[in-house]
């Protein structure tokens, strides 16, 4: 019964964090995404990309902190979600801002230093969704961890990309770089035991 309430609950979260990108799809076929339709594809892509992947990193502090081992299937989960919207955000730029020309896409990566950024980041996310699955993680045991510690390197790279391109307001990217430091932080909690 408990299993099932667990899984439940976990579809209800992986169900949540999916509301942006098909609310943003489907503003885009209904033609509701107002006066600049791609810039606001781009933003809610981005924004959810770098927030599900600080979720991942939150799910090893707070499973030591709760003592909840079933918090770790969340931690693929959130990480698919991330890269999940990773793609949708690159797939965005690559057809709508560059109409699919990989010239123009060497080009800026070689000109414009945050879309270097985001790219090296884009990349770096690439090894860790496709070895997040088990068979990834038995087969290269503990090198598996030492791998997906790249992501707190793609972390620093999101949010260096985010950074770079504000013109204005810089709290965006300050409050995603606190969090990412809380994260870091975090990392050193001990684990729990007894539970
Ligand atoms: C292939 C790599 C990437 C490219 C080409 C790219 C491109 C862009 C562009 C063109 C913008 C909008 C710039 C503007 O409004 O002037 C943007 C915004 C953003 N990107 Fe990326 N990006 C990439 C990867 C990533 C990744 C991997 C993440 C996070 C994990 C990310 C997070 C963001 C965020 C948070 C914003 C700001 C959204 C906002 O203004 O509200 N990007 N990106």
């Amino acid at each position: 019964m408990q299993r099932r309430h667990e899984r439940l609950l976990h579809f209800a979260v992986v169900g949540v964090l999916l509301v942006p990108l098909v609310g943003a799809a489907a503003g885009g076929l209904l033609d509701r995404l107002g006066a600049n339709p791609v810039e606001q594809l781009t933003h809610v892509t981005g924004e959810w990309a770098l927030r599900c992947l600080l979720l991942t990193l939150a799910v090893t502090p707070a499973k030591r902190l709760l003592g909840w081992p079933g918090l770790l299937r969340y931690r693929r989960s959130f990480g698919l979600l991330a890269y999940t919207y990773a793609v949708a955000h690159f797939s965005v730029y690559l057809v709508f801002d560059l109409g699919f020309d990989l010239g123009f896409l060497l080009e800026d990566v070689a000109e414009r230093p945050y879309i270097t950024v985001g790219f090296a980041a884009f990349l770096g996310m690439t090894p860790l969704a496709v070895t997040s699955t088990r068979s990834w993680q038995r087969r290269l045991g503990r090198r598996w961890q030492s791998l997906h510690r790249l992501s707190y390197v793609v972390g620093v790279l999101a949010i260096v990309h985010f950074w770079w391109l504000v013109k204005a307001d810089e709290l965006g990217p300050a409050v995603h770089a606190a969090a990412l430091g809380l994260l870091l932080l975090a990392r050193r909690l001990p684990a729990r035991s007894g539970r």
